[in-house]
């Protein structure tokens, strides 16, 4: 029997970026992104703005993801994108323009949740050479190796932190999540407070490098279960800088790394304390993390060695594939396509 090759188009418009890709099966061949600078001198986004940014990239996006993949558009079996989690004006220009190109070649539409393309993530298969294996997932004869049902994946992006029981690529169960803020928001704010640009998770991430954990204590919160809150570190961040300003002006400036690796190192524990939970309460050893604070160095290398000193196994996706991309709305479009699963032409995007 020969091999069916299913050709998707994956587009991704939830927040900031504009994103097309293109996927054969789960293998990608294509993953364009146009990120938008204008937010970074208003602190982060300003959804307005970022609509208008996405009418002008999505054609010349996805035009550039057909391109590379060398793939022309009459050869597309369906077209996937992001109905929501997001922003409204972002989500409609991806959805109108996937809408518009799937009438016109007059092939199926699918929709995907946004954190779903997160998790599955995890799936998107890539040519490789041996060496470019990056040493990051569980390799199976030299090849990076994708988690098996169920797994844990922690997501943790700028508007989302949950634990996640993944049964299938089409069942989940949230069995942890914050009850305020999300721990991307919390490297954004914490960094926004030391007059460092957005989004400030990356630049903490590096800064840290040069730092001493362990030099400045934060409050961890206390909340039941498998729940997380973020809200009081942010607080009693702010609070502890205006105090220690008060005292010595360039307070900020002089500690700067070792403020960031002190608090990447909060919300890593706080992060990690109701993962080993989670772990120990469903049983489940294989352990993934996705979304756009995945990409943090730190968490990667606490999540390595949490898995040595526990026998987990650990799935940490490549960082281009952590932050909003579209290749995992192509892949997660493709699992649906497998089941048929097509919307109608009359779908809304959600915002929440
Ligand atoms: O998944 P994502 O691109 O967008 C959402 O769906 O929210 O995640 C963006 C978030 C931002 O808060 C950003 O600061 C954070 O991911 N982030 C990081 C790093 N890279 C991105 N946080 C910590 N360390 C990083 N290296
Ligand atoms: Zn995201």
């Amino acid at each position: 029997m020969r091999e069916e090759k299913i050709m998707i188009l994956g587009i991704e418009s939830s927040c900031d970026d504009t994103s097309a890709a293109v996927v054969c099966n789960r293998r990608l061949l294509s993953n364009v992104i146009a990120s938008q600078k204008v937010h970074e001198k208003y602190g982060g986004v300003i959804p307005e703005l970022a609509s208008r940014v996405h009418q002008q990239n999505i054609i010349p996006t996805v035009s550039a993801a057909l391109a590379e993949a060398s793939v022309d558009k009459e050869k597309l079996h369906a077209i996937a994108f992001t109905r929501g989690p997001g922003l409204m004006g972002s989500l409609l220009v991806g959805l109108s323009f996937a809408k518009g190109l799937a009438a016109a070649l007059n092939i199926p539409l699918i929709e995907v949740n946004h954190l779903q393309g997160h998790l599955l993530s995890h799936f998107i298969e890539v040519d490789r050479k041996p060496a470019e294996v990056d040493g990051q997932h569980a390799k199976v004869d030299g090849k990076p190796s994708q988690p098996p049902f169920p797994f844990l994946c922690l997501l943790v992006s700028g508007g989302h932190s949950q634990i996640v029981q993944v049964n299938s690529p089409a069942e989940f169960d949230i069995i942890g999540e914050t009850i305020d803020d999300a721990a991307g928001e919390a490297f954004d704010k914490c960094a926004k407070v030391m007059g460092l640009p957005y989004p400030g998770g990356p630049v903490i991430d590096r800064l840290a490098k040069a730092g001493d954990p362990q030099k400045f204590v934060f409050a961890r919160p206390k909340v039941s279960g498998l729940n997380y809150s973020f809200s009081g570190l942010k607080t009693s961040f702010l609070y502890f800088l205006q105090k220690k300003v008060a005292a010595e002006p360039d307070f900020i400036v002089a500690h700067q790394a070792d403020l960031c690796a002190s608090l990447q190192k909060t919300i890593i524990d706080i992060l990690m304390e109701k993962l080993i939970k989670a772990v120990n309460q469903t049983g489940i050893r294989h352990v993934a993390i996705a979304g756009g604070v995945s990409a943090n160095s730190a968490l990667g290398n606490e999540l390595r060695h949490l898995g040595k000193q526990f026998d987990w196994t650990v799935y940490i996706p490549e960082p281009r594939f952590t932050t909003d991309n579209a290749a995992m709305i192509a892949v997660a479009g493709y699992f649906k396509y497998l089941d048929s699963e097509f919307c109608t032409m009359d779908v809304a995007p959600f915002t929440r």
